[in-house]
């Protein structure tokens, strides 16, 4: 399928810098009709950066665009945009009080007689694209009704609200559920025979040996190969992305499983779960696997005080507890890392020490003063621990990349030393190597005592971490199995809710 017809787009030499941080160097990519190139690199190797030159956000300090042979330039995203170039980012640029519909369409609404946007025209468009794009949304809601997949649907359908020959994918999938993921594979297809040239973010290797038909691997902001999908593999791959071999995937400790800290019994919620009931141990690390939708989050924000369950009790260590915001679940040793660690998570504009230290400030402050440099102590012991990739700790937390933002809110809030941590979502978008380096860590800590709540829809991380795993389906708990004898098809066939012998 590698054609020979000429590129889409080319880019040549491609710099661009940040105060203290050489993003990109001398970067080079080209996209072919009809294909899929996917951008692979750790976190913080400059793959968005080269989204935004791409797409005329940033402009590049040095370096040469060619569209289908001709020298061009993208002033301003408006101008990308016209030339044919449309992005799904990773931060997804959406506005909360539009309707889905101005949303999809904003800057390019299809207009009447006089002038006057064409909202039945527009409404009848956004169904058509919404459902291209696997999505059974009424285009009248209201953004900030909608659940994160479905916002991410939102922003696929406005990427193909324009003419585009060119479409950027920039972690896709990180917020889609197995069935919408299977949809996005279909729609790249239904891209790649209409001739679009695709470019395709990932993190997730087997999604991009599933449809990517050509790679190129950055490091450190430096284009380090390039090549045929079907010339490579997983291994050579991991090998130029982080330069080195990486160790265990999944490197789970053994460890003594303490006393109770964390007894749920009856849990209920008029709309989201009902009758959840579990216990949780010291040095436990206990999985819950479902289906998006399946009552999974809301069930944990209800744990942590973000909103209360209508019957229902727990205990801690024994004791009756009730938490009724989260920072009576702070306070009684729960911490929560949500999924969506954008907009529930990082403090932009805050340099990334005080955003790890912001809820620990009775570990850093002494007589009412906060003492900076065990702020930066304690700040810097834990974002070592995970791997995190930044020039400074005084760094706004705003410019890392998507990965390392995440890692900081999981610094945050370990370095609390909580009882209990939920983890939702753990390592999406966060790469290989870092993977790693974020497992390895959480299995320590249940070494010391920490018991582990750990919400996730990748199979291979459930399997590999877990010591006993819950599988929520339609907010109830429909099966509990203990590491020994799990099987990926036991957990797919009770998320789904598939009987018979599994
Ligand atoms: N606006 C900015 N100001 C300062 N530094 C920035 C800015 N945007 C990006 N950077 C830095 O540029 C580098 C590349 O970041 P980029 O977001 O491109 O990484 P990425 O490959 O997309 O990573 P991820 O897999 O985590 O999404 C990082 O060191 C990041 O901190
Ligand atoms: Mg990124």
């Amino acid at each position: 399928m590698t054609s020979s017809l000429p590129a889409t787009i080319t880019l040549a030499g491609i710099s661009k810098s940040f105060p203290g941080v050489k993003a990109l160097s001398g970067v080079s990519l080209t996209l072919h009709p009809g294909e899929v190139t996917a951008l692979v690199g750790e976190n913080g190797a400059g793959k968005s950066t080269l989204v935004k030159v791409l797409t005329g956000i940033y402009q590049p300090d040095e370096g040469e665009i060619a569209l289908e042979g001709r020298p061009t330039t993208f002033p301003s995203a408006h101008a990308a945009l016209k030339a044919g170039i449309t992005a799904i980012h990773q931060e997804t640029v959406l506005f909360d009080e539009l309707s889905v519909a101005e949303n999809i369409f904003i800057g390019h609404q299809p207009r009447g007689p006089f002038g006057l946007i064409d909202w039945p025209k527009m409404h009848a468009l956004s169904r058509d694209l919404l459902e291209k794009a696997g999505a059974t949304i009424d285009p009248r809601t209201r953004l900030r009704d909608l659940a994160i997949a479905s916002r991410h649907l939102v922003a696929i359908a406005r990427a193909l609200s324009v003419d585009a020959r060119v479409v950027i994918m920039d972690e896709p999938t990180a917020a889609l559920s197995h069935k919408e993921i299977g949809e996005l594979y279909e729609l790249v297809d239904r891209l790649k025979v209409a001739g679009k040239a695709i470019l395709f973010i990932s993190h997730k290797f087997d999604e991009i040996f599933r449809i990517a038909d050509r790679y190129t691997v950055f490091r450190d902001g430096r284009m380090v190969g390039e090549g045929l999908i079907r010339e490579t593999d997983e291994d050579r791959l991991v090998r130029l992305m982080v330069g080195r071999e990486i160790g265990q995937v999944f490197p789970k400790k053994t460890v003594g499983i303490g006393a109770p800290v964390l007894t749920v019994s009856g849990y209920c919620h008029p709309t989201e779960f009902d009758q959840i009931g579990f216990e949780l141990r010291r040095g436990e690390i206990l999985g819950f696997y479902g289906l998006v939708g399946a009552g999974r989050s809301e069930f944990m924000q209800a744990l942590f005080g973000i909103t209360r369950p209508s019957k229902g009790a727990i205990r801690i260590d024994g004791e009756v507890a009730v938490i009724r915001t989260p920072n009576e679940a702070v306070a009684k040793g729960i911490v929560y890392v949500p999924e969506e660690r954008g907009r529930q998570g990082a403090v932009i504009g805050m340099p990334i020490f005080q955003n790890v230290t912001l809820p620990s400030l009775e570990r850093t402050s002494r007589h009412g003063f906060i003492r900076m440099a065990e702020e930066f102590r304690l700040a810097r012991e834990y974002t070592s621990r995970l791997d995190l990739r930044a020039a400074a700790l005084d760094q706004d937390v705003g410019t890392l990349s998507g990965g390392n933002q995440q890692k900081v809110v999981i610094a945050k809030w370990l370095a609390t030393r909580p009882k209990v941590i939920i983890l939702d979502e753990p390592t999406k978008g966060i790469d290989i190597g870092s993977k790693a380096a974020v497992h390895e860590f959480m299995s320590e800590l249940a070494g010391e005592g920490l018991a582990v709540i750990m919400v996730s829809s990748e199979i291979p991380e459930i399997m590999g971490m877990s010591d006993r795993v819950i599988v929520m389906r339609e907010g109830r708990i429909a099966a509990e199995y203990p590491r020994e004898g799990l099987t990926a098809e036991k957990l797919v066939r009770a998320a789904a809710g598939i009987g018979g012998q599994a």
